[in-house]
């Protein structure tokens, strides 16, 4: 979903290249100089407004996380929250998820969140679903053979053209679940502003763990 223009975002990231890549190609290879310590980076295509990966590079210190956003509002918004957390183990990256084996070196990357991607509906536009073969020849190309993709979203359309997208391509299945809160896994899970949002008006979280 497009967000109104702020004004302050672009500054705003401007004035701290420390926290945000907007070049990502220069650092292919060389993401590990970026973090504080050398450990397994996970990345989230489409983090929005950041939530989720602030909190999960909160909750797991010895991963590196980057958050990756093209749009520059989400992206300041995300900002916003790693300037006041300043996680030692967190960048964020404005940039078309669609680039990423320019901005990735095969195995750099050790698992891949998507979180309630836009479901582009239309057939004509799914090419842009972040499920599509296109997309999920990259995540391959970028990850570790053991590496894993979780994939979350309210939208029952797009989660089962995910599964068929998937398995289409011969990835294999670790876990699906059709109603992520109503199981004990939602322990352990890390909630997106979206899912915050659906699922307090009940609506069922789909959820699901593959690999390559
Ligand atoms: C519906 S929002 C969900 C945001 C967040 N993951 C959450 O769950 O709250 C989807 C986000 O993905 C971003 N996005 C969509 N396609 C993208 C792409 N190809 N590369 C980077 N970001 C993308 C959009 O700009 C939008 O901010």
């Amino acid at each position: 979903m497009r967000l109104k223009n702020k004004p302050w975002a672009k500054p705003l990231i401007e004035a701290n290249p420390q926290w945000v890549v907007t070049e990502p190609e220069k650092l292919k290879g060389k993401w590990q100089s970026r973090f504080e310590k050398d450990q397994p980076l996970y990345i989230e295509v489409g983090m929005g407004k950041g939530r989720f990966i602030v909190e999960m590079a909160k909750k797991y210190p010895d991963r590196n996380f980057i958050g990756l956003e093209m749009q520059t509002v989400a992206t300041g918004i995300a900002l916003k929250k790693q300037i006041e957390a300043t996680l030692p183990n967190l960048q964020l990256v404005c940039a078309n998820g669609a680039g990423l084996t320019e901005y990735f070196e095969k195995d750099e990357v050790a698992g891949v969140y998507l979180n309630f991607s836009d479901p582009w509906p239309k057939t004509r536009h799914e090419k842009r679903r972040l499920t599509y073969k296109s997309f999920l020849k990259q995540y391959q190309d970028v990850m570790v053979a053991d590496g894993h993709l979780e994939f979350k979203t309210d939208n029952r359309g797009l989660f089962e053209y995910s599964l068929a997208s998937m398995n289409n391509y011969g990835m294999v299945f670790d876990q699906v679940w059709l109603d992520l809160h109503a199981t004990d896994a939602v322990i352990d899970n890390v909630m997106t502003e979206y899912e915050e949002k659906f699922s307090s008006k009940g609506q069922p979280i789909y959820k699901l763990e593959a690999h390559f």
